[in-house]
Parts: structure tokens; C-alpha cells; sequence
């Protein structure tokens, strides 16, 4: 018998509805993830006796196939693992990699200006893809079943279709005149060049076949032979540069994550090509010297910005891909270096961005990747987070595959100091060079105390990292998951010099003290992110999970026998 659970008081009464019907000891598990029908996929591949890293690679294709606008197979992800048998904790890198053809100044015309949207729209913008190899690298590392039954649920939902929702709808909404240039996706994607009504199936037969073909062959059914044949020779039709050579070669790599202990805390989330652990764990050290329960809740989110602003200026200054460039990621995360900007920090008093530098940059949103986290009775964990970077990437679908290609080339630094579609900007640390991976702000976590695990993230480009921070926080003053997802969101970057916030993420009160202190205030039109997570409470043995209730996800603590 499977009983789903949202809350703790849904979960008693279900304990006790259910006491007398279990006569053997129950798994408990739990998924969330921002698609039901990939949380459905994932419980599919527990209930078959998999373990989390099956539920893993299977929720990773099925969100490939249902929330084709956040990630693919023709994107990129880390999955933070944390094995339960021999403790082993480790990230694996799917991120996409700069072609091998690609140069420093690609995004520029010959006056040195970036050519706009060329490193967003269409073949140009496409790393080469590391989720196909992710899966079979989760699965045939640490899976127990095969890469055909894992796949078997998101070939089935290709093949049926999925219906269109909101959201969909939404992000469709932002990328539409993109994807009517590029009829093979315009055929998928869109109902006669117009955004399909709510209800409306999306069927993506030949994504089935690139699947079936996946789940036949492993990653050389994806990265050689017929399908990568046609992803290079439909990139090249249209303008790319894409090599044969360049899929081949394509490598995942298994990273040490980064741990910061923060207030008793133990944290574990992504590593470089990600800026995520070292950004948060900066910004963690730094607030460790403050003690911000006691604070009022002004004082600590003017702190909590400050914070954020110094850990952002690293980022922009020091990160990219740990295989081309030296990282001082012991200094960046030395608790005395934190300790000397933590004194930098002035209570009252802004810092503006510009007397830690002076860069200039302009803002924009831009929005879409997901996140999903996956416990399973072993305790074993995935946490992770996918992308396609902007709604449904590219806009490209490579001819006969049904591979929606990313847009991940624009989180480089396309020119020194020139703010990326998340006004993001870096220097020489982020340049483009052949095979190097974009720097990413994707920040899955886990975090462990004496008596509680979690596992969490989102997504929401540059503000990734500043809501898992938020979370994190949450989780430190005892709250649970659902805690975690609602919270009011605020983001400080460095650069632009601003204070972003949703709507509702700052009180009337808190906006004129924080304007008070010399902070400039930008209120989004929107509430962002999408947060995934799950505790455990180790003492009774109690799962907690929950969706952001921003999206359309669900989240499930579930029993089966
Ligand atoms: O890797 C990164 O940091 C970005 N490509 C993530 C994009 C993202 O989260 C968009 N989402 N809302």
C-alpha cells in the first residue's frame, strides 16, 4: 500500500489510519520534484526496487520529456550524490562544454560589440550536452536496475505526451518568436506558430526514439552513431559548430563537493564549473560571525545582503572551470577571510558594489532549469539540479531527434565585465575556450546535523544561490521544508548595485529601513525560484517534503513494501 504525504498532520493520521495494515517493515522514500509526472516516474523506479540513483536518472528523463522549457537531454546538470553504503559524497558533472571549434570572442562582431542573441538563440548558443551521460553514469555506477527500466517511464511519456499547464504556457510565452525560426521545434513545441492551450498533449515521438536508442546502446546510442550524426549535421544546416569529435569526447566527471561547516551545519553542495558551494559557503562563513537570530529581522537581512554582495564579487572575480583555470577555493572559503569581510560589513550602512569594484552591468530575468531531490529507505540521496538555461534553451531542435539543444554558452563571460542574460559578469575566469565548461550558479545542497538531513535546491539562474542560502538559514533556525520553498525571496549580486526582491519578499517596513541604509531597491514582477527538498528527522525516523509553491511540482513521502 502507497500512501502519499505533504504535511507532518496528513503523515500522522496516515501512520495511524495505515498502522494495521503493515505487517512487514515499510520503505519509506521520498521525491520532490517540479513535474508530478516525474515525481510519478521516480516512485515507478523505487517501487521496481531501485534505489535513489535509479529513481535518480529516471526523474532526470522524465523531466527531459515534461519540462522541456528547465531541462534535456540536449542540456547539462550536477548531481550531488551521497551513496548510504560506504558514505561516499560526490558530484556528478554533466555540465555542457564549449565546442571545440569555439573561440574566445565568438559572441562579437568585428568591432568588439556582442552580437545579440547569439549566444541564446538557436545552434550558436548550444554547449555540447552532458545529461545523456549523466544518466547511464548515475545508473551503471551506483544503479541497481537497467538503463531500459529506467528509461522505460520517460519513453513512455514522449510517446503518450504530457498535457500543456500554466507555466508551460507562461515560459512559452517568452521564447515563442524564437522557436517559430526553427521549425522542427515549432512542430513540437508550439500549435500552428501560436503557444497550445492548457490541456493541449505535447507528443515528442522522435525524443521516444532518442530514448529508446539511449536505452539500447548507453551513452554511445546518444554520442555516437545515427543520433549523433544528426545532431552535428542539423547544428552545422543551421549555422553551428558543432564537430562529430566534440560528442565523442564528451566526459563526465566526478568532482569532490564543497563542504562548509556552518554554525554546527555541515554543508555539501556543488563544486566548480559551479560557483554554487563556493558562493554560499563564502556567504555562510561570513555570517557565521554574526549571530543573526538574535538580530531584528532589518539588521539581519541588511547582513544577509552584505553578505551576498561580497560572496557575488568573488564569484564574478575568481570562478569558472576548475580544468582550465587555478581556483583559491581554500582562501575563498577560510574562515579568517570571511572574518575580515565580515568587519567590512557596516550595520547600518550599505557597502556600495562600487567601492569593492567598478564594474557596470545591466539587469535582465530570464528564467528556466529545474531541481529535484530523491531519498530512498537506504538513505541514499540525490540532490540535483538540470538546465537548458532560458525557457526551452536554444529554441533549436536538432532535425529527427526531438533534442531541444541548451543556450548554456551565454553563462560564459561572452566580453570582459559584460552582464550575462542573468546580468552576470566575469573576466578572463570565465572566458569561452574549447571544451571548457560555463560557469553555472546551480546549487544543489545537502545539509546534515546530529538529528536532521535535507536536501534541496532551485532554480532561478544568478538568485539560484541566494535562495538556497535563504533555505539554509531557515533550516539552521529549525524550520522544515516547507518552510524552506515559501520563503519571501531577496537577492543581492554585486553587480547590478541593487537589492532584487519578489513580490512579498520584503515588508513595507523592511524596504524603507533597507533604503534607509544606502540599499537601492528592485522589486521583480514576479515571485521567482522553484525549490525541491526533503528532511529526514533522524530520531523518529519522520521524511518531510515539499514543493515550492511557486510551480506546478509535487512533492511525496511515500511507504511501499
Ligand atoms: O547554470 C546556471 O547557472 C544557469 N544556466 C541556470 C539557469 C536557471 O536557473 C534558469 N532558471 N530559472
Amino acid at each position: 500500500m502507497i500512501k502519499n504525504i505533504k504535511t507532518l498532520s496528513s503523515f500522522l493520521c496516515v501512520l495511524i489510519f495505515t498502522s494495521s495494515y503493515v505487517f512487514a517493515e515499510p520503505k519509506q522514500a521520498a521525491i520532490a520534484s517540479a513535474h508530478p509526472l516525474a515525481t510519478q516516474a521516480g516512485i515507478d523506479i523505487l517501487r521496481q526496487g531501485g534505489n535513489a540513483f535509479d529513481a535518480a536518472a529516471a526523474i532526470t528523463a522524465s523531466l527531459a520529456v515534461v519540462e522541456p522549457y528547465s531541462s534535456g537531454l540536449g542540456g547539462g546538470a550536477f548531481w550531488l550524490v551521497h551513496r548510504s553504503s560506504d558514505k561516499k559524497q560526490t558530484m556528478i558533472d554533466g555540465r555542457e562544454k564549449a565546442p571545440m571549434r569555439s573561440t574566445h570572442d565568438m559572441y562579437l562582431d568585428k568591432a568588439g560589440n556582442v552580437v545579440k542573441g547569439l549566444s541564446l538563440n538557436g545552434p550558436m548558443a548550444a554547449g555540447i550536452p552532458g545529461v545523456p551521460a549523466g544518466i547511464e553514469h548515475l545508473v551503471k555506477n551506483y544503479g541497481r536496475l537497467s538503463l531500459k527500466q529506467v528509461l522505460a517511464p520517460a519513453i513512455k511519456q514522449a510517446q503518450e505526451g504530457f498535457a500543456v499547464t500554466e507555466r508551460y504556457q507562461k515560459l512559452m510565452g517568452y521564447r515563442k518568436e524564437v522557436i517559430k525560426q526553427y521549425p522542427d521545434a515549432a512542430q513540437i513545441f508550439l500549435n500552428k506558430y501560436d503557444v497550445p492551450a492548457i490541456g493541449a498533449l505535447i507528443v515528442q515521438k522522435d525524443l521516444a526514439n532518442t530514448l529508446i536508442t539511449l536505452a539500447n546502446n548507453g551513452r554511445k546510442g546518444f554520442y555516437q552513431g545515427p543520433v549523433a550524426k544528426q545532431l552535428v549535421s542539423s547544428v552545422r544546416e543551421n549555422g553551428g559548430i558543432w564537430e562529430p569529435g566534440d560528442l565523442e569526447k564528451y566526459q563526465i566527471i566526478e568532482r569532490e563537493p564543497i563542504v562548509v561547516n556552518y554554525n554546527g551545519i555541515k554543508v555539501t553542495s556543488a563544486s566548480p564549473p559551479s560557483s554554487g558551494g563556493i558562493v554560499m559557503g563564502q556567504a555562510l562563513n561570513i555570517l557565521e560571525q554574526f549571530n543573526l537570530e538574535k538580530l531584528d529581522s532589518i539588521t539581519r537581512k541588511h547582513i544577509v545582503i552584505e553578505a551576498m554582495r561580497r560572496s557575488y564579487r568573488d564569484r564574478a572575480a575568481y570562478l569558472g572551470d576548475p580544468d582550465f583555470i587555478d581556483i583559491p577555493v581554500d582562501r575563498l572559503l577560510d574562515k579568517n577571510y570571511a572574518g575580515g569581510l565580515a568587519l567590512t560589513i557596516n550595520s547600518e550602512r550599505a557597502t556600495p558594489s562600487s567601492e569593492l569594484s567598478n564594474i557596470a552591468t545591466i539587469d535582465q530575468i530570464g528564467t528556466d532549469t529545474t531541481h529535484f531531490s530523491v531519498v530512498d529507505p537506504e538513505g541514499n540521496r540525490v540532490s540535483a539540479t538540470l538546465s537548458i538555461n532560458l525557457p526551452f534553451g536554444s529554441g533549436f531542435v536538432a532535425k529527427g531527434t526531438g533534442v531541444l539543444l541548451n543556450n548554456e554558452m551565454d553563462d560564459f563571460s561572452v566580453k570582459p565585465l559584460t552582464a550575462n542574460a542573468y546580468g552576470l559578469v566575469g573576466d578572463h575566469a570565465n572566458a569561452i575556450a574549447p571544451g571548457k565548461r560555463p560557469l553555472s550558479s546551480m546549487t544543489p545542497t545537502f545539509l546534515e546535523t546530529d538529528d536532521r538531513i535535507a536536501v534541496l535546491g532551485t532554480p532561478g539562474g544568478s538568485r539560484i544561490i541566494s535562495m538556497v542560502l535563504l533555505g539554509v538559514l531557515d533550516f539552521a533556525e529549525g524550520n522544515a521544508p516547507k518552510s524552506w520553498v515559501s520563503l519571501p525571496r531577496y537577492h543581492h549580486q554585486y553587480l547590478p548595485d541593487q537589492v532584487q526582491y519578489e513580490q512579498g519578499g520584503l515588508s513595507d517596513l523592511e524596504q524603507t529601513a533597507l533604503k534607509d541604509k544606502g540599499h537601492v531597491l528592485k522589486e521583480k514582477n514576479r515571485r521567482y525560484g522553484n525549490m525541491q527538498a526533503i528532511m529526514i528527522w533522524k530520531k523518529k525516523d519522520l521524511f518531510f517534503a515539499a514543493s515550492d509553491p511557486r510551480g506546478e511540482g509535487s512533492a511525496e513521502v511515500f511507504y511501499y513494501p
